[in-house]
């Protein structure tokens, strides 16, 4: 994939047209981690152009699959014998990667993970992967960067989350998937990523119930051959449809953004709303008709079906030009602000204490270089730079790849004067 330094935008009117919205990262990651169970021919459609999806290819290929892109199909091989290992080099670039860890366990007995990297916001720890995989009987210990887990008997039983957590969500459920029994986990991750990895699971031949739910239920099949390959399409990416309706918002205009799902995003189009966008499902997506200003509203980050944290950089951008205050409250990563700072130099108005962030909304921002701390950060510093006067800067905008294809290429699709060099 090509490499993006920085992204330049200009200011200027409202977006119009349609824009298209690609398969989800975080669901893509975890659907290619999960053929490491089975032996097989794979094809995922609807796979994203993303640094992401190129990392965790490479490390598919560390454990001696083979992977291959036919435009957005990727193509996964994985072999009768893997090897359990994800390396530091890989694992380093990326966080997603621990999700590997299930799959690798259930399949191998073994799995031996680099401790995870990632991205720049506050400390992300694994201790509930960790303990939910215990209670599976699997035994862990740690030495030179490396997590090694250990189980050649994998037992079901009931996981309570201390919080519904994503990727222990979806480890658990990957390493259930071949133990012996039933595995219960309670408090588990809504998300409808989690829902599209269990959809793909049971395609292979595995027996999961209550996925979406906090309930989910596994019932383990524990012979090495009761799995298989499977095809599958990759939901859409609801956290990018959720960077192009806050554009809008921010810019004020007429969009559809092709291929969303209103559903995966329901609470996030009522505060739209709630702010003064039109917004409704339409049949080839979302429809959203922006006023030329928004009107302030608080909200706070929530798991899902509450509002992403993934969606709070465009929501604390889009604020800073609204109409009024409002106030951010994030309840799941404590860095989670430093973006501000940038957006500070674009003329916003914003304070933050702790875990909350006041905004007072100016009636234009002003182009400025700024820097991408990480994925969402990055987007949300282009969206704004559309509603700022003259031109902005991102640097570090390789940060924006890793989940973005095209966004620039898009943007200008319906008026932006976005362009990634
Ligand atoms: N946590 C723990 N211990 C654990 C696991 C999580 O304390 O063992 C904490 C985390 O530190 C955090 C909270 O629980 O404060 C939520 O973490 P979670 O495990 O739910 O998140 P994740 O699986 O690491 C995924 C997405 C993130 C998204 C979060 C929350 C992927 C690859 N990443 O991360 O997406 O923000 O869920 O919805 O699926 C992104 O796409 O840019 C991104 C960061």
């Amino acid at each position: 994939m090509e490499s993006i330094e920085q992204i330049r935008v200009r200011g200027g009117g409202p977006l119009e047209g349609s824009i298209p919205v690609g398969g989800a990262k975080n669901s893509v990651l975890k659907l290619m981690a999960a053929t490491l169970l089975a032996e097989g021919a794979y094809h995922l459609h609807n796979v994203p152009r993303i640094t992401d999806v190129d990392l965790m290819s490479d490390l598919l290929c560390a454990t001696g699959c083979s992977v291959a892109r036919d435009g957005t199909t990727l193509r996964i091989d994985v072999p009768a014998e893997i090897e359990p290992v994800a390396p530091y080099e890989i694992v380093e670039q990326f966080r997603a990667s621990i999700v590997v860890m299930g799959p690798m366990l259930a399949r191998c007995g073994e799995a031996r993970v680099a401790m995870p990297g990632g991205d720049d916001f506050g400390p992300r720890p694994i201790d509930m992967h960790v303990r939910g995989l215990q209670e599976l009987g699997a035994e862990f210990d740690t030495a030179h960067g490396y997590i090694h887990a250990r189980s050649q008997n994998l037992q079901g039983a009931r996981v309570l989350l201390e919080f519904p957590s994503v990727g222990a969500t979806e480890n658990l459920v990957m390493a259930a998937v071949r133990a012996k029994g039933t595995t219960v986990i309670d408090n588990a991750a809504r998300e409808p990523e989690i829902a599209d990895l269990c959809e793909l699971l049971n395609k292979m031949g595995a027996q999961i119930i209550g996925a979406g739910s906090s309930t989910i239920t596994i019932a383990g099949v524990d012979s090495q051959d009761a799995l298989h390959s499977a095809d599958h399409t990759v939901i859409p990416d609801r956290i990018e449809a959720a960077t192009y309706l806050c554009a809008v918002g921010i810019t004020g205009g007429e969009i559809t953004v092709a291929g969303a799902r209103h559903e995966h995003m329901s609470m996030l189009c009522q505060k739209l709303g709630e702010m003064g966008m039109r917004i409704s499902h339409d049949p080839d997506g979302i429809w959203a008709l922006a006023p030329r200003r928004m009107t302030s509203a608080d909200c706070q980050s929530l798991p899902y079906p509450g509002i992403a944290t993934d969606f709070k950089p465009f929501l604390v951008t889009l604020l800073a030009t609204a109409d009024g205050v409002g106030i951010v409250t994030e309840n799941l990563f404590s860095g989670r602000f430093r973006y501000v700072d940038e957006l500070r130099r674009m003329g916003a108005d914003i304070r933050t204490d702790s875990h909350h962030a006041v905004i007072r909304g100016v009636e234009r921002l002003s182009g400025a270089p700024v820097r991408a701390h990480d994925i969402r950060a990055g987007s949300a510093l282009v969206i704004a730079g559309l509603a700022a006067d003259g031109e902005t800067i991102v640097a570090d905008a390789d940060h924006i790849a890793r989940g973005y294809d095209d966004l620039a290429g898009k943007l200008r699709g319906i008026g932006g004067d976005v362009i990634a060099e």
